[in-house]
């Protein structure tokens, strides 16, 4: 098997795999889709498609990334770890030794080099085109989330545009707020490489295109916090092993995915006065107050036959955006230690919206490391607009917040092991008094010493091994009935395997 190739693909493995869930009943995108789906994301429940919703003749695709085991399913993997692994083999590829590396190392070239997009003469997302006075996103079902949004907002679009500089493109998922029938605003981000473009663009318009209803990779790398000259086409096409196909536009200058269920073509104008996007219910758990956004103007409306909307609602956590938050934490950890070696895991908590709170675990090697760790983590990428770092030893098990908070616990001395820093913070954080400027923090949770200036550091409790087998040969015959009884957890157990070194 490999990854759906579109989105009809990926709906048909859904329901063979029992995760979809058709609402036939005439449901209202008004609100009332939201409540249903927000109830059904937090009960870990499936994906749904609302086959009527009120006022559009096009079925209403949500949920779809709401588990676990429907990320995995998107990437065809057993875990997201796995997705991993096949970035990590290419960032850690050496000189092939003897004719068997060799051959091994152009075969992972080669899986390079099949990424790369590739242009077709046609695709069914031109199935219907629609132009000028034709254009009206009226007949789409968007949504309006929350109470306080002024206006519906669609939610899971691939927003692609080019550097007018050097012609490399991007791809990012931006919100768009529905002006009228034909205009959005585009919320990109003060951080986020489309606005880059946008900025870079000397005068008049820039073009954009806009794919709604993308094979699930391909709508998952539009999310990817990927460096700003890579493209996040490229990189779908490596993490599904397929290249995607792209079609040109009618009315712009762009190439689209040909089997996109919905585009919108258009246009940003440089010289066009910004409008006032939002309020809108963000996934902070907090309406993003209004603020100044660029408009878009769609020039055509391109769809497949009977084409099917995707939606995403975001809100307090956790909300549908957390497994696609999730991938990006698995996907990209080989990449985050390409440059800090010395990270062994980290866990960006669901609750902590992604930016506001990072663990890592490091081999720690030197006094002041897991400080000169925080202050490269808030040197990197999208990372860096982490608010708090809390960093623990090797043998911690980052996932597991008992363990962690323990730790905090247990091994911090606040007047000591705290760092206070001042950084740029991401967009929609509202608590700094400026905005996209405050406080970082950072808590040394690891163990340390007199190097660090500390007593002498008191040994952890852990049982010998031998006791340890011992009492799992014997279990049956104490009739304690507590399941598997394995004892301590994965620090336990890393803790231990590092001891008997
Ligand atoms: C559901 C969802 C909605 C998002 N909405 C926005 C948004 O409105 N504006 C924004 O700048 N980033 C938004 N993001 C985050 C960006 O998609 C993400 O930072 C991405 O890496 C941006 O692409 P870029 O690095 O090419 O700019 C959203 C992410 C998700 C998963």
């Amino acid at each position: 098997m490999a990854p759906p190739a579109d989105l009809r693909a990926w709906l048909a493995l859904l329901e063979r795999e029992g995760e979809l869930v058709r609402v036939t009943a005439e449901v209202d995108p008004d609100l009332e889709v939201t409540e249903i789906v927000d109830r059904t994301v937090k009960a870990g429940g499936p994906a749904l498609l609302f086959e009527h919703p009120k006022g559009s003749g096009h079925p209403l695709l949500i949920n779809q990334f709401g588990t676990e085991r429907r990320m995995c399913l998107a990437f065809d993997v057993q875990s997201l770890d796995d997705v991993a692994k096949k970035l990590e083999d290419v960032l850690e590829m050496q000189p092939p030794q003897g004719l068997v590396e060799k051959v091994r190392g152009l075969k992972k070239l080669k899986s390079i080099a099949d990424s790369l997009p590739k242009t077709v003469r046609s695709g069914p997302v031109h199935d219907v085109v629609l132009t000028g006075d034709d254009v009206d996103l009226g007949v789409l079902p968007i949504q309006r989330c929350w109470p306080g949004d002024p206006a519906p907002f669609i939610t899971l679009p691939a927003v692609i545009t080019k550097d007018p500089r050097d012609g490399t493109r991007n791809v990012g998922m931006y919100r768009m707020q529905v002006r009228d029938r034909a205009s959005t605003f585009m919320h990109w981000q003060l951080h986020k490489d489309g606005r880059a473009d946008w900025l870079a663009t000397e005068e008049g318009r820039i073009p954009v295109a806009v794919a709604l209803g993308l094979d699930p990779v391909t709508c998952y790398a539009a999310s990817a916090p990927l460096p700003k000259h890579l493209d996040e086409l490229m990189f779908a096409g490596f993490l599904t092993g397929r290249p995607v196909e792209l079609v040109k536009c009618r009315t712009i200058d762009l190439e689209v995915p040909a089997n996109a269920e919905i585009v919108l073509e258009g246009y940003v104008d440089k010289d066009e006065p910004l409008g006032t996007e939002g309020p809108f219910g963000d996934h902070t758990g907090y309406y993003s107050p209004a603020e100044p956004f660029p408009v878009f103007h769609v020039t055509a409306l391109t769809l497949r036959r009977d084409a099917i909307y995707p939606s995403i609602v975001v809100g307090k956590p956790p909300a549908e955006d957390a497994w696609l938050g999730k991938a990006t934490e698995r996907i990209f950890l080989p990449a985050v230690r390409q440059m800090v070696p010395e990270i062994v895991d980290y866990d960006l908590p669901v609750a902590g919206a992604f930016h506001n709170c990072v663990i890592v675990s490091i081999r720690k090697r030197f006094p002041g490391h897991a400080r000169k760790v925080m202050h490269a983590i808030w040197g990197l990428g999208m990372l860096s607009l982490t608010k708090s770092i809390v960093v623990v030893d090797e043998w911690v098990d980052v996932h597991d917040y008992e363990e962690v908070f323990f730790r905090v616990g247990a091994n911090v001395d606040p007047k000591r092991d705290v760092e206070l820093a001042e950084g740029p913070l991401d967009h929609l954080d509202h608590a700094p008094t400026l905005q996209f400027l405050g406080g970082k923090l950072g808590i040394d949770a690891t163990h340390k010493g007199p190097a660090e200036g500390t007593r002498e550091w008191p040994e952890e409790i852990v049982m010998r091994d031998d006791i340890r087998e011992l009492v799992d040969r014997r279990w049956h015959e104490y009739g304690i009935d507590v399941g598997s009884a394995s004892g301590d957890g994965h620090s336990g157990r890393r803790l231990r395997q590092l001891l008997r070194r």
